[in-house]
């Protein structure tokens, strides 16, 4: 699992690739890390990252090894875009997540080192509702020490807690690889 390309970004619903690929799909908050775990997954710098939240504006649609798309999706509760714009990527996002029958798996990125908010809630509940397999992935863990791991984990499991880690929560940093091996077996399978 080596070669990734950019494919698309999609604005709008009838830009949605009409190839009958499966996807998985990188949700999440902003500034977590969703183009950043592209890059680190796949040692490449092909998708945008910023540390300003907001980066990324569309669907991007990433194909792996002409055999399935990753999407990175535009991340949500990042105040600064304009209301118009937020409604017009939730809307996106819950037509590609609600119609669209060949999503197979959706990656939910959590930034470790904080509390899921009432938006990764609503992920959770709505990604379960649609019966898509679900995984968390704790990103930024080269930010904490062995203690404060142990307590982010505890913490996400008592908000999410059908989550086992190393089976659906993955520990992850895009920056020193850590969880990458088990990622990549994770997304290989
Ligand atoms: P949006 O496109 O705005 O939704 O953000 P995103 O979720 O795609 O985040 P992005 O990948 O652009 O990363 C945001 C910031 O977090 C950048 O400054 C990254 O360098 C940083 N970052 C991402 N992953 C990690 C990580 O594992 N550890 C650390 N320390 N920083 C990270
Ligand atoms: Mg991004």
């Amino acid at each position: 699992m080596k070669k990734i390309e950019f494919f698309k970004s999609v604005f709008s619903k009838n830009d949605f690739p009409k190839e009958n690929l499966s996807q998985l799909i990188l949700c999440g908050r902003s500034n977590v890390g969703k183009s950043s775990f592209i890059n680190s997954v796949f040692k490449t710098k092909i998708a945008k990252t910023s540390s300003t939240p907001g980066k990324t504006r569309s669907l991007n649609f990433y194909k792996v090894e002409n055999k399935f798309f990753i999407v990175d999706l535009p991340g949500f509760g990042f105040a600064k875009v304009s209301q118009k714009e937020r409604e017009e990527w939730n809307k996106l996002i819950l037509s590609l997540l609600s119609n669209y029958t060949s999503i197979k798996v959706a990656f939910h990125i959590i930034d470790s080192r904080h509390e899921p908010q009432e938006s990764d809630i609503e992920l959770n509940r709505f990604v379960h509702a649609q019966e898509i397999p679900y995984f968390v992935i704790l990103n930024k863990i080269d930010k904490l020490n062995q203690k404060d791991k142990s307590e982010s984990v505890r913490r996400i499991v008592e908000y999410f807690p059908e989550l086992i880690i190393n089976e659906n929560l993955f520990l992850f940093s895009a920056i020193n690889g850590f969880g990458s091996k088990e990622i990549k077996q994770l997304i290989t399978k």
